[in-house]
């Protein structure tokens, strides 16, 4: 899995011991940490993520001690080019950002991007969630990146939600490969009398990647179970692995046609960003809807949507993110779904919206558990089930 994540994204060197892309993006920027620091290059203390970005990236550069350096999206909502320059110096350690990006827009830039950040000498991290969009047409090695997390869990078949269990490998290029968590994964042809498990002629072993590893983020070597379903889903694509974004783009793409093509009194209660007809006229792997036209209509919001959508048996798009569009839905059906879900889902969308808005404001009313007081909820956690309270 180490030598097929890494031909996939054009990297040298893949540890699978991260369980989570977060976990991914924080081991790798402590790799990217230690490389600047065996150069002796320590006054780079700040990391720079577009507006865009999945909180994520900000979160893990900050654990490792970084500074964030935020810069906002160009009006198509693709990298601001100047903004970037601007932000680049000798104090930059890295820059995070995934592409395509999460608005559904292919970074087009991205070469120069990786030009402007290595001349300064920083190095760019490639956020691994949006992969599905892009496999098999590109890669990030060729995009100019040198460090990227992978989500088992999202791009190679396993379902994102409820908590995992998930992994985050990374993959590095060469100059950053002795910093990887030890130990990692490795073969050789074995050898008379040595166990051959597998049965393909190689030993396999753990082995120790050295001295200037940043040691082991993970109790084991990696969420096993998650690994092997990915394996068998790479392997039975195998080359055909472009497939699965093609049809991850055009299922998207389908989708946002048939959403934005509702019934007249639908409409105006719903915008996609960038808008149908509009530069970007196409998307990737998903796309984003703004419900501030139905806020605006009958005060309907996003999350009135989302939580009616539970009742209609879905689970809710992505909520509030990215947080550069208001009222935010964003939309990624991927490649598993067929023309007759998305129909579905489509007409069931509209219906939502067509709807009185007292239903939409107390949904969900289906579920076991109804609307939630989420400010409530975290502002007093209750972190033991009430049957558990002898234990
Ligand atoms: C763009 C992006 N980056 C990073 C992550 C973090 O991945 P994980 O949830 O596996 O920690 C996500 C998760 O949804 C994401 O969408």
């Amino acid at each position: 899995m180490q030598e097929m994540l890494a031909i996939c994204s054009g990297m040298d060197a893949v540890t699978l011991q991260p369980v989570a892309g977060a976990q991914g993006e924080f081991t790798a920027i402590r790799c990217i940490q230690e490389y600047h620091r065996s150069r002796g290059d320590n006054r780079r203390d700040k990391v720079i993520v577009p507006d865009s970005a999945h909180g994520t990236n900000p979160a893990s550069a900050s654990m490792c001690g970084y500074q964030i350096i935020e810069i906002p999206s160009a009006s198509d909502g693709r990298l601001d080019m100047d903004a970037l320059r601007a932000a680049v110096g000798d104090d930059t350690a890295a820059m995070m950002i995934t592409n395509p990006s999460t608005m559904g827009l292919f970074e087009t830039n991205i070469a120069e991007a990786s030009q402007i950040v290595h001349e300064a000498g920083g190095q760019m991290y490639y956020d691994g969630a949006n992969f599905n969009a892009i496999i098999g047409k590109t890669d990030p090695g060729r995009m100019g990146f040198d460090a990227v997390h992978y989500n088992l869990h999202k791009t190679f078949s396993q379902p994102h939600g409820g908590g995992g269990p998930g992994s985050g490998p990374i993959g590095v290029n060469e100059h950053l490969s002795e910093f990887l968590p030890t130990p990692i994964a490795s073969r050789r042809q074995s050898q008379e009398g040595e166990p051959n498990g597998v049965g393909d002629g190689f030993y396999y072993f753990w082995q120790d990647v050295g001295d200037n590893s940043i040691g082991k983020v993970q109790q084991w070597n990696g969420n096993a179970g998650a690994v092997v379903r990915a394996w068998a889903f790479y392997r039975r694509y195998g080359r055909d692995l472009e497939k699965m974004s093609e049809h991850a783009v055009l299922n998207s793409n389908y989708l946002r046609h048939k959403i934005m093509n509702p019934e007249p009194d639908v409409a105006d209660k719903i915008n996609c960003m960038p808008s149908e007809g509009s530069e970007a006229d196409l998307v990737m792997h998903e796309f984003t809807l703004s419900m501030s036209p139905v806020k605006e209509v009958n005060g309907v919001t996003g999350k009135d949507v989302a939580k009616r959508l539970l009742d209609y048996g879905y689970m809710s798009p992505t909520l509030y993110f990215p947080q550069i569009v208001p009222e935010c839905l964003m939309i990624e059906p991927t490649e598993t779904e067929s023309k007759e879900v998305l129909d579905k889902f489509a007409a069931d969308f509209h219906a939502v919206l067509s709807e009185d808005p007292e239903i939409l404001t107390t949904a969900p009313h289906t579920t076991p558990v109804k609307r939630v007081d989420e400010v409530w909820a975290a502002r007093n956690l209750i972190l033991r089930h009430p049957g558990n309270d002898e234990d």
